[in-house]
């Protein structure tokens, strides 16, 4: 029987991110058929890219692994702290510094942007959208994706179902939303939560209340969800790169808790993602316009209930589960996307030069009986 692909752990990695380019060969040559069919060196059509993943620390698995399925590739790639950038607003002219320095030219960003710093991460990644970079994740898409009430109303826009769910601001309304989501015990989550912080159950209608008064008074905006109980602790996680699932687990949550993230302790199993959760996760990944993403799928009785998606999705639960390069793969699309703009510029440049040329030639006639005109 083959072997199966042991994933590197944080600290092998740490040693290879340092290592020579021959033992990231050896690391891919390795590995089994299917692996290092989505590994592959890249192919000359694509050419080597200077890439640039944002994050706050080098060292981290999702980081150090997207550096190393880069370089496997050939290409050129940096980490930068988006917290580094100096964000130069001039008219015509957005700009960016790294530290003291002008940024180096850069063919594509891979952003990693940790919920505590969303806000000026976010600044960064749209300074690079306004110039031209491309970037994967866009900073719209991302700013969707960290609002939980607002990626719902995206997917339900789109008849993608997600458990019921309602927001509220004031205390005469509790009974009422409360009847909504089908009583207690109740999901009070906040609206920026992450890694299953900010995410609580309520067992009675008081405990609502207080909750929801408690988090108001602190300024917290929140919602109020159907618990979903036929999930027991568990969900999917899929990961889709270019509007495709590559990977996927089932997460079941450790004893007496209901939130399965892997940051509660909860457990990654592998597992063949069902079809109608993998139709689930590509509708949702599309509605919110996300090139990367992580969907979190509870297993509802009527079918796929998407919880939400996350933009910057870790890496090491799942290549652990799933045995698969899922980083090779992000790396793999983004050439793909690269070469993809790149043809559609080239495009829309041919077709601004040959309106040009057009122009150019409407003028010369119309200015040859002028100057006759203004000759004779
Ligand atoms: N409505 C719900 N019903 C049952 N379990 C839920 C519900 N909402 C969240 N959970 C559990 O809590 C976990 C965290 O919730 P989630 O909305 O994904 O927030 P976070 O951004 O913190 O991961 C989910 O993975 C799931 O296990
Ligand atoms: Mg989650």
């Amino acid at each position: 029987m083959p072997k199966r692909h042991e994933p590197p752990t944080s600290r092998s990695l740490r040693r290879m991110s340092h290592a020579q380019p021959i033992d990231l060969i050896q690391y891919f040559v390795n590995r089994p058929r299917h692996l290092v069919a989505v590994a592959k060196v890249r192919s000359l059509r694509s050419p080597a890219m200077r890439l640039l993943v944002l994050s706050r620390n080098a060292a981290l698995y999702s980081t150090s692994r997207l550096v190393l399925a880069a370089r496997a590739r050939g290409h050129d790639v940096t980490v930068a702290d988006p917290l580094d950038f100096q964000i130069v607003i001039s008219r015509g002219r957005p700009a960016m510094f790294l530290g003291d320095r002008l940024l180096p030219p850069v063919d594509l960003v891979l952003p990693r942007i940790g919920a505590s710093i969303t806000n000026y991460g976010l600044a960064v990644v749209r300074q690079f959208d306004m110039m031209g970079v491309p970037v994967l994740n866009n900073a719209i898409a991302i700013a969707r994706s960290r609002d939980k009430l607002r990626s719902m109303q995206l997917l339900t826009k789109k008849d993608i179902d997600v458990p019921r769910t309602v927001c509220a601001r004031s205390p005469d309304s509790v009974g009422a939303a409360l009847d909504f989501v089908g009583g207690t015990p109740a999901i009070v989550k906040l609206q920026q939560g992450a890694q299953g912080i900010g995410t609580m159950i309520a067992e009675t209608p008081q405990a609502v209340t207080s909750l929801l008064e408690t988090l108001w008074a602190m300024g917290q905006d929140i919602i109020l969800q159907e618990y979903i109980a036929e999930s027991k602790g568990r969900d999917y996680r899929a990961i889709c790169v270019g509007g495709r699932v590559v990977a996927a687990m089932r997460r079941q949550a450790k004893k007496g808790e209901f939130r399965s993230n892997l940051h509660r302790g909860g457990l990654g199993v592998r597992v063949d993602l069902p079809k109608e959760y993998r139709v689930a996760a590509m509708g949702a990944v599309k509605v919110m316009g996300l090139e990367v993403a992580g969907v979190d799928m509870l297993e509802g009785r009527e079918g796929p209930k998407i919880l939400e998606i996350n933009s910057s999705p870790g890496l090491e639960g799942i290549e652990r589960t799933s045995g698969l390069d899922v980083a090779g793969a992000i790396i793999a699309h983004a050439e793909k996307f690269l070469g993809a703009r790149k043809k559609k510029r080239k495009g829309r440049d041919a077709v601004v030069e040959s309106e040009q040329r057009l122009t150019r030639v409407r003028h010369d006639a119309s200015d040859r009986p002028r100057k006759l005109r203004a000759g004779s």
